[in-house]
């Protein structure tokens, strides 16, 4: 028991997840929410969501460890101009919430991740002008 929770320990919030058809699966299912929701939709009505799901694969790969490198632009740079709010960043992570929890996680591991991501939210909000929204 303890020696199998030693080597939970030393496993990335990445591998624990599942690997890359984890993570395939997971932004599969949390940008079909993204771009299916009200609030957050207009945002991406000039977006090439293909693009999107690939960068956002290899970001969030790299975000919970696994070993890839993203190839995108910096955060701040892109999201730079949309006027995206407080709400719409807090509206963001529920989805990405409500998308976890189909995924085999423990709280703990469900917990971090979101904290992961929460962890970016300067670079993502009130990046000056853009839409009122
Ligand atoms: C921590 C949260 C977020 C992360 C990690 C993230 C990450 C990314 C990444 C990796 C890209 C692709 C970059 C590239 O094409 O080079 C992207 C693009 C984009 N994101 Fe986010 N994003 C976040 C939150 C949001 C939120 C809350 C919104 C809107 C409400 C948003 C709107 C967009 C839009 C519209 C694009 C496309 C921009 C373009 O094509 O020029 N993002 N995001």
């Amino acid at each position: 028991m303890n020696e199998s929770c030693d080597d939970h320990n030393e496993q990335t919030l990445y591998e624990r997840i599942g690997g890359k058809q984890a993570i395939d699966g997971l932004i599969d299912g949390f940008y079909t929410r993204v771009i299916e929701d009200e609030e957050l939709a207009p945002f991406f009505k000039n977006t090439s969501i293909e693009k999107l799901r690939s960068m956002q694969k290899e970001f969030f790969t790299v975000a919970l460890g696994g070993e890839s490198s993203y190839s995108g632009r910096p955060l701040s740079y892109v999201h730079h101009g949309l006027g995206i709010k407080p709400r719409h960043f807090q509206r963001y992570v529920e989805l990405l919430d409500a998308t976890l929890v189909s995924f085999n996680l423990s709280d703990d591991d469900h917990r971090e991740i979101i904290s992961r991501i929460n962890t970016y939210v300067d670079e993502i909000v009130g990046a000056g002008g853009g839409m009122d929204g």
